[in-house]
């Protein structure tokens, strides 16, 4: 069975939770391929409002299967918090995900690490749940894994690797102790009894459910421009968040994901520093923080927010292999009189209609604009040609510009607020 894959097309937060949750229902299995407890995908069920990190959010639905694939970093504390809190909803979870057997483990020290790095000045911006400096033991090789808690040798041996390579960081960078040893190993052991039975080889288990022509849907977290070899690097976490990266990190072949969805917001929001070409810094992008409850579903920060930027959004989709989009939270441009789409930059005076590579070329970009008359929403919208005719021109514009078919527009919270073009 061919593989659907859904991927943000900004720096995170386009709205993947709801486009998930909707298309999930026809699926059996939502495996997540990248990124942890730093994602937060919001899914409102019956009045309920339900934030995912590293489960994946299409789990919401009953009978569903979760995997936490391969490269997803697992913080253990974290990840019994977040059972018990959607358990708590009165989902049933425990039973219906599987963690892969290779993911690296979020130890507190990566956490403890990542914040002070983020108090040096300089600073990124981060979710301070450790995921850049877990990734970096992972690709360093002294990472502790899921499989490594299998065993007592194992995860004394490996543990300790960690910990040195660690405490080394800890005391030469920021002049702190090393890190508690036996309390963290004895949380492990905690952690692994918990979870014991819920462990897989991703590998084996889609292959298996693929060949029983199972659906499996991929969830994508953060976005595209966030990716740690696509995005404006420095300014990114530290996965790989595109198709390509659901390929390889998945273990599925790049010629089975043959549908691979683009979530667009229909303006641009940002968490944590970078540069970000279309930002409002202006009264109207308080306006839009509000009328979108743009605060981080991770920490709570105020997301700086803007126009949509359709040069990066090609981008997005040319790296991705975009099939459709998903254009999302429309409504919340509903009622402003001129909406503005960034469809070009200048850098230096000369007009280039790709982003560029380098981080000091991006912070110099100025937008150009085109600009569209406003459009007011007022009802539940069933069909594309009910929507105003003013929405429909801007719609048909992004189609066009992105060369990719708009699939889905999302208009609202609620689930029957989308609209299937
Ligand atoms: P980290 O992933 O915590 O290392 O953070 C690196 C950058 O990615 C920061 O700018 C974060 O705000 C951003 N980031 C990480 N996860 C998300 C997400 O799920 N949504 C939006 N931004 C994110």
């Amino acid at each position: 069975m061919p593989f659907l894959a859904v991927i943000g097309l900004g720096w995170g937060d386009e709205g993947k939770g709801k486009i998930i949750s909707s298309l999930s229902q026809e699926f059996d299995i939502v495996v997540r391929f990248q990124g942890g407890s730093n994602a937060g995908h919001t899914v409102y069920l019956n009045d309920k409002k339900l934030i995912f990190h590293q489960i994946p959010s299409g789990i919401v639905h009953p009978e569903k299967i979760g995997i936490m694939g391969p490269n997803e970093v697992i913080d253990p504390e974290l990840l019994l918090k977040e059972i018990e809190d959607i358990e708590n909803t009165g989902i049933p979870v425990m039973e219906r995900i599987y963690i892969d057997e290779r993911c690296p483990l979020v130890l507190p020290y990566h956490k403890f690490i990542d914040e002070l790095e983020e108090e040096k000045k300089g600073f990124l911006g981060t979710t301070r749940r450790g995921i850049g400096p877990a990734y970096s033991d992972f690709v360093a090789r002294v990472a502790l894994r899921i499989c490594d808690l299998k065993n007592e040798r194992d995860l004394n041996e490996r543990f300790k690797i960690s910990w040195e390579w660690n405490s080394i960081i800890l005391g030469g960078r920021y002049g702190q102790p090393p890190p508690d040893k036996t309390g963290i190993l004895n949380k492990l052991k905690e952690f692994f009894k918990k979870i014991e039975g819920r462990t897989i080889d991703t590998v084996k288990f889609i292959h298996e459910n693929d060949k029983k022509n199972k659906k499996i849907l991929i969830e994508g977290a953060q976005g595209t421009l966030l990716d740690v070899v696509f995005g404006t690097y420095p300014f990114v976490t530290s996965s790989h968040t595109t198709s390509g990266g659901a390929s390889s990190l998945l273990g599925i072949p790049p010629y089975k994901i043959n549908r691979v969805i683009g979530v667009l917001k229909a303006y641009t929001t940002r968490v944590g520093k970078g540069p970000f070409p279309t930002e409002c810094r202006d009264e109207f992008g308080e306006i839009l923080r509000e009328k979108g409850q743009e605060y981080g579903a991770t920490t709570r920060r105020p997301r700086r927010c803007g126009w949509l930027d359709l040069v990066s959004a090609k981008y997005s989709c040319i790296i991705n292999g975009i099939t459709e989009i998903a254009l999302t939270k429309i409504d919340v441009l509903s009622g402003i009189e001129k909406i503005k789409i960034c469809v070009g930059y200048k850098i230096g005076g000369k007009k280039i209609d790709f982003p560029p590579v380098s981080l000091y070329e991006w912070f110099m970009i100025e937008p150009i604009y085109e600009i569209f008359d406003g459009f007011e929403l007022n009802k539940i919208y069933k069909t594309y040609d009910d929507f105003p005719e003013n929405l429909k021109r801007i719609l048909n514009f992004i189609e066009e510009y992105l060369e990719v078919p708009l699939r889905m527009v999302s208009f609202g919270k609620e689930s029957a607020q989308i609209v299937y073009k």
